[in-house]
């Protein structure tokens, strides 16, 4: 694997490479990460797989978690090498940001100010920004993103769309540990006992799945009873809601794909996940 810290010497690879699956990343790489990068190297017709791992300053508020969040390079490298990357954009933000970013990409408000949106403003604006910037450095045929971050896919999807960029978006089911917990870089700040606690979360999303796939139509009370149950434990739920998985608006028709979503905090640690019904 070659590591590039610079646009220039990854665009210089990158013109040599060929078919291209990308798949960014913020570092901090587990199971979910891994698989993504399985999932380009198998893509049809792929000679080269290109990684990247970048801490998207633009994409955390105020008061959120970039400066403790987990940056573990030299792991990092290791788990992507062994795993079958070819290319590693790996730049520090000087080479991302040498003046402020003032050109952004603004995501319809309609997909990025609910959910994820409504509780941390101006993340996907940050979120597309920098994706909109890698995919024009390495200029892939195809991107892998993972199903853990539901909003994020479906905010890319609709700027590639929208945007008319060449990219397939590719999206991963989630990766998850034996007990249901989704992976995260995040995990990592859970308490021993919060650790314990934290599955109840997928099983509360489990539960309503089911429910509805069973027929359910009841979606406010099956959403306010699992929200009774998680703050009853110790969390504190942001959003926890059933929705169509098209553009994450409240469902209308009676035979739309549904998916449940749900962000609470255990602690100080917020965690996300989903389920598509
Ligand atoms: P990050 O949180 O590092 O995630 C990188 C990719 O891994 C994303 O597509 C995310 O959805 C996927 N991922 C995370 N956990 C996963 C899991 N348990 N199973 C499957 N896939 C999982 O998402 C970002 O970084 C950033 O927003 C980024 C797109 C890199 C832009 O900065």
């Amino acid at each position: 694997m070659r590591i590039h810290a610079s646009i220039a010497s990854l665009r210089e690879a990158r013109a040599v490479a060929g078919r291209v699956a990308f798949v960014p990343t913020m570092g901090n790489l587990h199971d979910g990460h891994i698989a993504l990068v399985q999932a380009a190297r198998q893509h049809a017709g792929i000679d080269a797989v290109i990684a990247s791992v970048f801490v998207n300053r633009l994409q955390f508020g105020q008061g959120e978690d970039f400066d403790k969040y987990p940056r573990t390079f030299e792991a990092d490298c290791e788990k992507l090498a062994a795993a079958g990357v070819d290319h590693l954009f790996a730049p520090d933000e000087a080479v991302m940001y040498p003046q402020p970013q003032r050109y952004c990409v603004e995501p319809d408000p309609v997909h990025a100010s609910i959910l994820e949106g409504a509780f941390r403003p101006g993340h996907f604006r940050g979120v597309a920004t920098i994706v909109l910037k890698l995919f024009n450095i390495v200029q892939p045929d195809g991107a892998i993103f993972g199903k853990k971050d539901y909003q994020q896919v479906m905010v890319l999807k609709n700027m590639v769309r929208e945007l008319a960029l060449p990219i397939d978006i590719i999206a991963l089911d989630t990766t998850r540990a034996a007990d249901g917990l989704a992976q995260s870089s995040r995990n990592g700040y859970l308490t021993m006992e919060e650790r314990a606690e934290a599955p109840r979360l997928y099983r509360q999303l489990s539960f309503i799945a089911e429910a509805v796939r069973q027929g359910a139509g009841d979606f406010a009370r099956l959403e306010a009873a699992a929200l009774t149950e998680l703050e009853q434990n110790g969390w504190k739920p942001d959003y926890l809601t059933v929705r169509r998985r098209t553009d994450l608006q409240a469902p209308k028709e009676p035979e739309e794909p549904l998916v449940v979503l749900a962000a609470a905090r255990l602690g100080t640690t917020r965690l996300i996940d989903n389920i598509e019904i």
